[in-house]
């Protein structure tokens, strides 16, 4: 069965972009089949994969109906993973965007073109609106980004919120797959106190162990609009987001065993 993630803040900046990338580059590296989506009217994973060179055709054009599938899955140069970006979208198309999210569209489109894959990671805007609704409604799991910076953790509770609301009404096998401290520097006074705050409003089981690190090279392959991975110099963040691959694969195994029943009291044949 595929698994459809979204990344999702309610804040900007935090890094979904960058964690869509980076994890489903890594995910793929462990042998997984990822396709990645831009649902941010921004286009971030366009931009952060210069998609742009390949195709201006996305999501809009999927929901105008004036493309399809084939036109706008595009395997990267070698055919491992799959990016799907937002498309050419001008102004105007956001509102029709949010209105055609908030009718299913979005959300029929995204599982339509998902079959045949493991990882499908979905890239949200930030915020609390129509588009984010829809991404959480498709979605078996999200994954929250988090930045130990007191502003990002006092709003959590709101972004909680629209996730209980989207349980109640719209998708009740939601489920958290972690939240995931990213730019994580080790040494700032208010970062210690802003994460012990965190350690201390939510249950540890909760966050992945895996911690992002702030790394500048995450920047200088930001430029290159390649994964981390594939710059030789960040192969120590690069690190990071395979144990972080690593993790969700170890929770997802573990979550199903869900140890054994009855039936194997006598052995396993
Ligand atoms: N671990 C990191 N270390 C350093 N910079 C990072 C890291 N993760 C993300 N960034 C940078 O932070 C900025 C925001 O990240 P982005 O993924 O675009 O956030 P979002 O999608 O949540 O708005 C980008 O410039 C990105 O390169
Ligand atoms: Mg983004």
């Amino acid at each position: 069965m595929n698994k459809i993630i979204a990344i999702a803040s309610h804040k900007g900046g935090v890094g979904k972009t960058t964690t869509v990338l980076n994890l489903g580059f890594s995910l793929n590296q462990l042998g997984q089949k990822v396709m990645i989506i831009d649902g941010d009217p921004q286009g971030g994973i366009a931009v952060a994969s210069n998609l742009k060179k390949r195709t201006n055709l996305g999501i809009i054009n999927l929901i105008k109906n004036d493309a399809s599938p084939k036109d706008v899955i595009i395997p990267t140069r070698d055919k491992t993973m799959s990016v799907v970006g937002i498309g050419a979208i001008e102004p105007e198309d956001v509102l029709f965007m949010e209105k055609e999210a908030l009718r299913g569209n979005l959300g029929r489109i995204i599982q339509s073109i998902s079959k045949g894959f493991d990882y499908i990671l979905l890239d949200s805007p930030a915020g609390l609106g129509g588009i984010v609704t829809a991404l959480l409604t498709v979605s078996h799991s999200i994954i929250i980004p988090i930045n130990c910076r007191s502003i990002v953790v006092k709003t959590i509770p709101s972004f909680l919120k629209l996730i209980n609301r989207v349980r109640d009404k719209l998708n009740p096998s939601l489920r958290i797959e972690g939240m995931l401290i990213n730019m994580f520097t080790g040494n700032k006074t208010s970062e210690t106190e802003v994460y012990n705050e965190i350690m201390k409003q939510f249950p540890p089981t909760v966050f992945f162990n895996t911690l992002i690190p702030f790394d500048e090279k995450v920047e200088q392959a930001s430029i290159k609009a390649i994964p981390v991975g594939l710059l030789p110099e960040a192969q120590n963040i690069a690190r990071a987001y395979i144990d972080l691959a690593t993790e969700l694969k170890i929770r997802e195994i573990q979550k199903n065993m869900g140890g054994v029943g009855d039936e194997y009291a006598e052995g396993l044949f």
